[in-house]
């Protein structure tokens, strides 16, 4: 089974899909935790992030392994190195998306991601998991909320890891992610028809988590 969760940064997606995984006993695909991973790859070895074929041989050249790591929460690895942490960092967030627009960079996590989402019930989180990665899920949801809230919830999660940003840049740079994402070419941010869409501006976590479970299981 494939239960596909999309919509923009700060949305929830990632806690919500986390949890529903676990309650499910499924895999918990975290697919934006790879597109950071290549940018980190990229920015470690001085690759130009303009220089888009230098970029897609990387990519088809790293290998990106995601496992449940303690309490929960998900290893990363890149080329078998642990990067969780590395790959949350303000440098990587700043460039992501700019790697994410990337046809060639996305053919390359889609086929990973399809690899993943077939060899077990899995739960992926994205941007494009139910319009291009599973257009066939069996479960669609597409989370939002406001603006405002989407910035307060990723500057607490920064706080978390004790990063130095202010709420201003935050505001900025999901602004800037925002328009990136869903004004690309290849695969934008879009609610897929058939998703079912849960605006969590005002929602508890474990209230939306009840709503997805409430809904995969009917
Ligand atoms: O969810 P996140 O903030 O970790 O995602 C990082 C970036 O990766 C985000 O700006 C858009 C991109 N992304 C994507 O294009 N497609 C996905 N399926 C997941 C993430």
């Amino acid at each position: 089974m494939i239960i596909a969760i999309d919509g923009p940064a700060g949305a929830g997606k990632s806690t919500v899909a986390k949890r529903l995984a676990r309650r499910l006993g499924f895999l918990y695909v975290d697919t934006g935790a790879m597109y950071r991973a290549v940018t980190l790859k990229a920015i470690e070895n001085s690759v130009n992030i303009e220089d888009e074929a230098a970029l897609i041989k990387m990519a088809k050249e790293t290998n990106i392994d995601l496992t449940d790591g303690p309490e929960g929460s998900l290893t990363v690895f890149l080329d078998e190195r642990d990067v969780s942490l590395d790959i949350r960092e303000p440098r990587i967030t700043k460039f992501v998306s700019d790697v994410a627009k990337i046809k060639g960079v996305r053919e390359v996590m889609v086929g990973l991601q399809r690899k993943l989402g077939s060899q077990k019930d899995s739960v992926l989180e994205g941007r494009d998991i139910g319009t291009v990665v599973f257009p066939e899920a069996d479960k669609k949801f597409f989370l939002d909320a406001r603006f405002e809230e989407r910035t307060q919830r990723r500057y607490k999660e920064l706080a978390q890891y004790k990063k130095d940003v202010t709420e201003g840049e935050v505001a900025q740079d999901l602004s800037n992610r925002d328009n990136i994402d869903s004004t690309r070419k290849c695969s934008p941010l879009k609610k897929a028809e058939d998703a079912i869409y849960i605006d969590t501006t005002d929602m508890a976590i474990e209230e939306v988590v009840d709503r997805l479970e409430r809904e995969v299981r009917c």
